[in-house]
């Protein structure tokens, strides 16, 4: 599939099969994950694959766990990313966003359906999955055979000519 193409298909899917996503699949989206590029390649993601009966824990910290049979919570390391020398602002956020697309992207190329949820009780998901103090926790990532349509948001894009200028 192309490239672009891809792109387009995707769109946040908020309910899922219950069937369970298989162990190749799982494997594809980490090893995307891992080839990620990330600043000055210190590699700072730490991710927890969510299954069974740790699945029960993500409707504690929020309301967009969609059931899923399947979920991820990203994180990086704060003490490995890599940290701007002038002002000392920590990139790790980047990397991990950068990461999470690689993770979905991937997941709808094997024909799965994802959404990137950022809407959490960030102490409570801390406490539940036993974080520790230097990760910082970017999203989760409910992850599934879709059973659900688009939402509207996703058939509303700006045009290109609003977000590229010639001069600011
Ligand atoms: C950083 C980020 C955080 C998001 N957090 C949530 C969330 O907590 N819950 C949710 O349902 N969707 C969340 N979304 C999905 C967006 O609402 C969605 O991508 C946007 O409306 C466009 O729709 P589409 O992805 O279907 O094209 C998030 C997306 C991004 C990129």
């Amino acid at each position: 599939m192309e490239l672009l193409e891809l792109f387009k298909k995707r769109y946040s899917c908020r309910g899922f099969e219950k069937r369970e996503v298989e162990q190749e699949k799982i494997d594809m989206i980490m090893e995307a994950a891992a080839v990620a590029p990330t600043a000055v390649n210190k590699q700072p993601q730490r991710i927890l694959v969510l299954r069974g009966e740790e699945l029960k824990k993500v409707d504690e910290c929020t309301r967009f766990g969609f059931d899923a049979p399947l979920n991820f919570l990203i994180c990086y390391d704060k003490e490995q990313s890599w940290h701007r020398r002038s002002d000392n602002a920590d990139h790790g956020m980047i990397d991990s966003a950068i990461v999470h697309t690689h993770m979905l992207l991937m997941a709808e190329s094997l024909g799965l359906g994802t959404t990137w949820v950022c809407a959490f009780d960030e102490p409570k998901a801390r406490e539940l999955f036993n974080v520790p103090d230097n990760y910082v926790i970017e999203g989760f990532m409910p992850t599934g055979y879709p059973a659900a349509e688009p939402s509207e948001m996703h058939f509303k894009r700006k045009p290109v000519n609003e977000i590229f200028f010639d001069k600011f």
